[in-house]
């Protein structure tokens, strides 16, 4: 029989007797306990102050626990054994139309049963008294978890009305879980999506990342469209629908294409941002596309307007303005780079620029660029593959020779001033560009000697002599 296994459930429960009160554990542990995943958190909810019975758990615990109170919220928490345990008593919570301020009553547990988002995660295990251990399940949850369903456990419109959030965390327990959404709580989203303006764009994106690391991302993201919750926040992903065809000449479905290779990536990594390098890796496409006479449908320099389109999307969202922001747009602007390799005569000079270009993302780079090979032809992939096998040799071979990864010039600006007499000026980095160039063509080796004379050679067409 499934239990719940944590030590904070023992204490909680005896000291609940104690009090003469009832205590359950609710919503996700409970979910999880049955589904079999791990819980981050464990929600204990009792009718009473779930603030006091915290303290008096943590008490009995260790004199030394830490505990966390949030008065406005009603809610207490501490930390014990590697997991977060957060207390509430159980109430009857409304919303405002215009706000996501609860009014929020003391209730049953019942009524705090009724306010929850999904009948999976509506179900109660009480901690002590006769019913103890056996589970509540007011609405068909357990039933629901059964037929992997995502249902409200009350008229969906005052669910979602109540927390338009819910609409995201419908379509992310569906993605996470491979569930899908009945019909009755489907339409309610699609009446009520514009609701999600409301609700900011951190936990918006918060819900979406959980998509995009679950195990197949498309069955969310073609859900968030249909949903129509996709056009609140990403309208460009919607853009990239739909195949032109002029002259008997179509390209491909630019959607169903990006959804392919984010699945790729996602069966292979779980490293959040090469997802969303997946997802954006083409967005440009729509604004960069023409018909050509000659050759048909081109998206040029897509790869550079769809890593400008990052910055904007994620300044948008409130996302990181950080390294991460950097390496998703590095890795949107160089995903053409290696096919386009293996399209000439692999040169080291080519090969060793990528190489200095990716740095230590070049690992990445390359697995999104395999993930990006969706033809239906499969000799058309064979042959990318067996190039881009050509590829990865090449760049072990001059990794293992250059050491590229992360490379700096053997010469610095620093020396170069220090040479010269130069303060920082427009010469210091005409040569030091100089040194770096003719060492990434393969002019001079790698070493200071060699770059010593470059600089040398340099600094004399500017006029420059040694101090
Ligand atoms: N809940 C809700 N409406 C929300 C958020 C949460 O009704 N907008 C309820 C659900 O019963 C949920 C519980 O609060 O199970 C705990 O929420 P949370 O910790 O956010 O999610 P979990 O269900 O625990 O899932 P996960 O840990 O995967 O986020």
């Amino acid at each position: 029989m499934k239990q719940l296994t944590h030590p904070v459930y023992e204490i909680a429960s005896q000291v609940a007797d104690e009090l003469g009160i009832s205590a359950y554990a609710v919503g996700g542990v409970v979910r999880d306990m049955f589904l079999g995943r791990k819980s981050k958190d464990i929600d204990i909810v009792v009718v009473g102050s779930g603030i006091a019975f915290a303290q008096a758990v943590a008490k009995a615990i260790s004199p030394h626990i830490e505990v966390s109170v949030f008065k406005n919220f009603g809610t207490a928490r501490f930390r014990y054994e590697n997991t977060e345990v957060e207390f509430v008593g159980a109430r009857k919570e409304s919303y405002r139309a215009d706000s996501r301020k609860p009014v929020v009553e003391d209730g049953t547990l019942q009524d705090d049963l009724n306010r929850r988002d999904f009948t999976v995660n509506a179900l109660a295990i009480p901690l002590n008294g006769p019913e103890k251990g056996q589970v509540i399940d007011c609405f068909g949850g357990l039933q629901d978890m059964n037929d992997k369903l995502i249902r409200t456990p009350l008229d969906p419109d005052i669910t979602f009305s109540d927390d338009p959030l819910r609409m995201m965390r419908a379509v992310r327990f569906a993605s996470q879980l491979g569930f899908s959404i009945v019909p009755e709580t489907f339409e309610a989203i699609q009446r009520n999506a514009a609701r999600l303006e409301i609700i900011s764009k951190e936990r918006i994106v918060d819900e979406f990342n959980k998509i995009l690391l679950s195990p197949q991302p498309s069955w969310g993201i073609n859900l968030l469209k249909d949903a129509g919750l996709l056009q609140y926040f990403l309208p460009e992903l919607l853009n990239l629908q739909g195949v032109e065809v002029v002259n008997g000449r179509g390209h491909k479905d630019n959607y169903l294409h990006t959804l392919e290779v984010v699945d790729k990536i996602a069966r292979v990594s779980n490293n959040l941002w090469l997802i969303w390098a997946a997802l954006l890796h083409d967005i440009a496409k729509p604004v960069t596309k023409r018909y050509d006479e000659k050759i048909g449908w081109t998206f040029h320099s897509h790869e550079f307007v769809g890593s400008k389109m990052v910055g904007k999307i994620f300044n948008r969202l409130k996302m990181p303005a950080n390294e991460k922001l950097k390496y998703v747009q590095k890795l949107v602007l160089l995903h053409l780079r290696p096919i386009a390799l293996v399209e000439d005569i692999i040169t080291d000079s080519a090969v060793r620029r990528l190489l200095f270009d990716a740095g230590d993302d070049i690992d990445d780079l390359m697995m999104l660029c395999e993930a990006d090979v969706t033809s239906k032809n499969p000799e058309k992939v064979k042959r990318f593959m067996a190039n881009f096998a050509k590829v990865r040799k090449k760049l072990e071979d001059i990794e293992e020779k250059d050491r590229l990864r992360n490379w700096q010039p053997p010469i610095d600006g620093l020396e170069i001033m220090e040479t010269f007499g130069l303060g920082p000026s427009r010469e210091v980095g005409i040569i030091k560009t100089a040194i770096r160039e003719a060492i990434l063509d393969g002019v001079i080796g790698n070493n200071h000697d060699e770059a010593y004379q470059l600089m040398l050679t340099e600094a004399a067409k500017l006029g420059l002599q040694p101090r």
